[in-house]
């Protein structure tokens, strides 16, 4: 008996109407990215366990939990990348492309985690991910911060997203906040959840994250990390919130912001839908990554990125007005000579205006029945070439979307027309 296949759970198909959304979307990310000076690498999708194990940290839920992890036909231990930063590091330490200080990247691509599939969270999801590499002060993290900014408000959606930060401070001063952290939650093990009274072992700055209503009481009285801050990690941050005000940038300090990866120093923050609750309203996510790159057998490098999750965001765009590129022109051509001249009118078209986004109808029928395709595919006019138009010479142009007449126009006409059409924004 047959059975019907279908796509692994978590894992889904962007199906051609959402591809076009997607790619407006991804060109203007990466448009902006492009305009502040960073380059893109293209990075694989399977690594060496090892180096996740090495930089998420093994006591991490992804580590842990989520990798989709493999042994290959040579015995290796191989996994399915969960996060883009790793990979990153460990091609900048492979090339030597550290000894060009201050390199500005981008990476876009598949991750994967197995997580409970739900709305926002899946196996397969897709990042964008931002990271700069030896710049040691706070205008490196600015600078990452405003990047997302200016997304946002190019995309129309800041005001639906808050921006916390926190910060974790040095290696030195977390580990004193761990031991008080320890003491405090040790004092209180009959309050602490499952998952709670397993971190206190593994991760127990993990507790501060946790979304369970019933130990948000008890979280609110544990030490707060800001208050171990030395010197030079509380000068860091306050040179962050100065020139994050500088900038008009607005922000939240959020003391319990500790996220799930073990790679971060000082700087860490999250673009948060605030009605959002649960961790899925996370968008983009990131921080300073300071001892990184040596951990993983490079020259000390700081370092600081982000990543933003693009079904995340398509899906807070979903109900704004960004609209999707449709169509120009839908060139429906009738009779048989319509056929070889509306070819050769459409390519001729496309050599003159390289931006124009013509649709030819392809596989014949009536003239009613080419423009109901014209009309579901939301292209703006309908050019039509039938017999007439092809034995006196001209064609038709007909506004799909209002309701103008129809037009005769001549060759030139027609080039006047869509020079017009050509230089519209949209
Ligand atoms: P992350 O917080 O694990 O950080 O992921 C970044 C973003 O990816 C999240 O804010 C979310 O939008 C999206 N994301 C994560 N998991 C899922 C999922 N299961 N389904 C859908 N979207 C998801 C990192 O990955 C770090 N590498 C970020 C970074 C770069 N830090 C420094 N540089």
């Amino acid at each position: 008996m047959s059975y019907k296949l279908q796509a692994v759970r978590g894992m889904h198909d962007l199906l051609p109407g959402e591809t076009c959304r997607w790619r407006q979307v991804e060109s203007l990310l990466i448009q902006v990215l492009e305009t502040y000076g960073y380059q893109e690498i293209r990075l694989p999708l399977v690594e060496k366990t090892e180096l996740f194990k090495r930089s998420i940290g093994e006591v991490t839920d992804i580590v842990e939990k989520e990798m989709y992890t493999f042994i290959d036909k040579s015995g290796e231990s191989l996994t399915l990348r969960p996060e883009g930063t790793a990979g990153c590091v460990r091609a900048l330490i492979e090339h030597g492309l550290l000894r060009t200080p201050g390199q500005k990247l981008w990476y876009q691509g598949p991750m994967f985690r197995h997580e409970r599939p739900q709305k926002g969270r899946y196996r397969q999801f897709h990042q964008l991910g931002v990271e700069v590499f030896g710049v040691p002060g706070p205008d490196a993290d600015v600078e990452l911060i405003a990047i997302g900014w200016r997304w946002f408000r190019r995309l129309g959606i800041e005001k639906k997203l808050e921006l916390q930060l926190n910060c974790l401070g040095s290696l030195g001063e977390r580990r004193n906040f761990r031991e008080d952290l320890v003491a405090y939650f040790s004092g209180h093990l009959d309050a602490l959840d499952e998952d709670s009274l397993r971190r206190l072992k593994t991760n127990p700055l993990r507790i501060l994250d946790s979304k369970n209503p019933a130990m948000q009481d008890l979280i609110e009285g544990a030490p707060r990390l800001l208050d171990y801050l030395g010197e030079a990690s509380r000068s860091h941050f306050q040179g962050l919130l100065d020139q994050l005000s500088a900038l008009g940038i607005p922000y939240t300090i959020n003391p319990r912001l500790v996220r799930g990866l073990d790679y971060y120093s000082l700087t860490v923050f999250e673009w948060v839908v605030p009605s959002e609750v649960i961790a899925q309203g996370t968008v983009c996510a990131g921080g300073r990554y300071d001892t990184l790159v040596e951990q993983l057998g490079g020259p000390p490098t700081p370092a600081a990125g982000f990543a933003l999750g693009m079904e995340r965001l398509l899906a807070l765009l979903a109900d704004s007005k960004t609209p999707v590129q449709a169509p120009h022109l839908y060139l429906i051509r009738v009779g048989e000579q319509a056929q070889e001249e509306g070819l050769k009118l459409s390519e001729w078209l496309r050599d003159v205006f390289p931006d124009l986004r013509l649709v030819l109808h392809l596989g014949g029928g009536t003239f009613k029945a080419q423009f109901k395709r014209a009309d579901r595919s939301g292209a703006q006019y309908a050019l039509i070439l039938g017999e007439d138009e092809v034995t006196k010479g001209y064609v038709s142009i007909k506004a799909l979307r209002d309701s103008q007449p129809q037009r005769a126009l001549s060759r030139d006409e027609l080039l006047v027309f869509l020079n017009q059409l050509c230089k519209q924004p949209n």
